[in-house]
């Protein structure tokens, strides 16, 4: 049998498989190493320090994020010297960050703050007023950069880049003046931007934020209600995760926004397309369905109970069964239903009305 090659983690040693870095090989370990800069859907890019740790031997403390396990490495996560280096790092990033954390946080909420506290940094160093240049005045109707909380971790362009494929954004400038642009500024409508939100998604601080929320004054996600649920947009059936506002409309809730839940946690991945991420206003329109309507003898449509709708959808089909016989009937499902309502409409088909006349539009 082939022994696999370990490293002597914190003391104990732990295996690894060829190819995993030390930040995976410690996770996996149960270790909580902070990251920031870090998503395991892009390449490790090293840029926060936040994931630093000592290897024996190393002259300098290793971004265990962007350094691949070896045989018999000695690594150790947490020690004085490297809690001394993280209270200095989250020092110096919450110098020309918005300093109040929960003014901070107005939309998503800030890992870099929440970092910040567990790591003792110090909130009274004088604090800089950030040059990072914003994107004022951007006419897309979903993404908000806000450059003063920005901590240039690059999650958004590398997501777009390396997840999206479409490299609407960058990185541009120099020095404390880098920020996250497009070419020569212009809107996200007028670049390559698919608005699929994921630069939203992974961003750590609230930098990239829904444009939506804000604008309406919502309250912000740590307040909101989170929902599970599939998307009904196709049939890929995306899941995601309903933010509700429960206090909203008289306490019968509304939906602030859409996040997408974590990377490696459901089909997906966490990606989302444009309409699954903000195209929810529909749930609250006027004009939708909310209840069941029963055709009246005069031809016009009263409310009904869900008993009552099904009762008369099930006697009308069952009529034309008796008077014509089963392959009458014809049944149609939705690309836009779960793979399970599909599966319940073919059964309903044949198992109940005994026809093969069923079909999705999925399947043209
Ligand atoms: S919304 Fe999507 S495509 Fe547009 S900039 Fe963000 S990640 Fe790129
Ligand atoms: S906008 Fe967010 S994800 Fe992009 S570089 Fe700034 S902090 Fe990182
Ligand atoms: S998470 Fe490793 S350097 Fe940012």
């Amino acid at each position: 049998m082939i022994e696999s090659p370990s490293i002597l983690l914190d003391g104990n040693p732990v295996p690894y498989r060829p190819g995993e870095t030390l930040l995976e090989v410690a996770t996996r370990a149960g270790q909580d190493i902070p990251t920031l800069c870090h998503d395991p859907r892009l390449e490790p890019m090293g840029s926060c320090r936040t994931c630093l740790v000592e290897i024996e031997g190393w002259p300098r403390l290793a971004p265990s994020c962007a350094t691949l396990a070896e045989p018999d490495m000695q690594v150790t996560t947490a020690n004085p010297r490297i809690q001394r280096h993280r209270r200095l790092l989250f020092s110096l990033y919450l110098a020309d960050h918005p300093t109040e954390h929960e003014a901070c946080e107005d939309g998503a909420p800030c890992e870099l703050h929440h970092l910040a506290h567990r790591h003792n940094a110090d909130p009274n160093w004088p604090h800089m007023e950030p040059l990072r240049a914003d994107r004022p005045g951007d006419r897309n109707p979903y993404v908000e950069f806000r450059a003063d909380r920005c901590i240039l971790c690059a999650r958004c362009t590398r997501y777009c880049d390396e997840v999206e494929g479409v490299n609407a954004i960058t990185l541009t400038g120099r020095g404390s003046e880098t920020t996250i642009s497009t070419s020569d500024q212009i809107s996200l409508m007028d670049s390559s931007c698919e608005l699929c939100g994921g630069c939203i998604a992974v961003c750590p601080t609230g930098a990239m934020a829904e444009k939506m929320p804000l604008v309406a004054g919502a309250p912000p996600e740590r307040e909101l209600q989170k929902v599970r649920t599939t998307c009904n947009y196709c049939g890929v059936g995306c899941q995601l995760d309903l933010n509700v506002d429960p206090s909203a409309d008289e306490g019968r809730g509304r939906i602030v926004k859409v996040t997408s839940p974590p990377p490696g946690t459901i089909t997906g991945d966490g990606n989302l397309c444009v309409k699954g991420r903000f195209a929810y206003d529909f749930v609250h329109h006027p004009d939708r369905l909310t209840t069941p309507l029963v055709r009246q003898p005069d031809g016009s449509l009263a409310e009904a109970t869900w008993e009552e709708a099904i009762a008369r959808a099930a006697a009308g089909l069952m009529g034309v069964r008796e008077r014509h016989g089963s392959d009458a009937l014809g049944f149609v499902s939705s690309s836009r239903c779960t793979g399970e309502e599909n599966y319940l409409i073919q059964k309903l088909a044949r198992a109940v009305f005994g026809t093969n006349n069923v079909h999705s539009c999925a399947a043209t």
